[in-house]
């Protein structure tokens, strides 16, 4: 299970499908209704999973599902064994730490694994994303080209001299 907010999926999110699926035979990406950390939303809950079930489309081993409440309960449920988390920086890593230890004392028989991106999407984030969209930036490097037309249509391009 890959779990997270995706307000929206980013490149760095994909790359670490990718990786996850020479691991696993499945990945569930689980959308939080609810994200510990509290964030100013560009999509809702429905648009993001549409979006990722658009992403995934062609890809069968992924599965794409939304969940309120306790991770592990969500991941106990779906029968998930691992739940994956992308670890970019030295700055993830207390709040990663704190939460598979948490994760890991509500339920010891799911173990968390840490996946590092490629170098190139190590300093991205769905929070850099969002701030750069909304502020008319170019984010075509760094989403899925379906994520890139529903960024357009959130945040119209600013007319030229307007
Ligand atoms: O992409 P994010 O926002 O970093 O993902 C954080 C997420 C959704 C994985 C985390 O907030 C979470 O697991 N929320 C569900 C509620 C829960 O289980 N909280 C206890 C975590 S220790």
């Amino acid at each position: 299970m890959y779990p997270g907010s995706f307000d929206p999926i980013t490149l760095g999110h994909h790359d670490i499908v990718l990786r996850s699926l020479r691991l696993v035979d499945r990945v569930i990406v689980a959308v939080a209704e609810t994200a510990t950390q509290e964030k100013r939303a560009l999509f809702d809950l429905d648009e993001r999973i549409e979006l990722l079930e658009d992403v995934y489309r062609d890809e069968p081993r992924v599965t794409i599902a939304s969940f309120r409440g306790l991770l592990v309960d969500f991941a106990r449920a779906a029968d998930a064994s691992i739940i994956i988390r992308g670890l970019r920086a030295v700055s993830d890593f207390e709040y990663e730490f704190q939460m598979a230890l948490m994760n890991r004392s509500l339920s010891p028989d799911i173990e968390v694994i840490f996946m590092t991106p490629a170098n190139r999407y190590t300093f991205l984030s769905s929070s850099l994303v969002r701030e750069v969209a909304r502020l008319n930036g170019d984010v075509s490097a760094f989403v899925h080209p379906i994520v890139l037309e529903a960024i357009k249509r959130r945040v119209p391009a600013k007319e030229a001299g307007g």
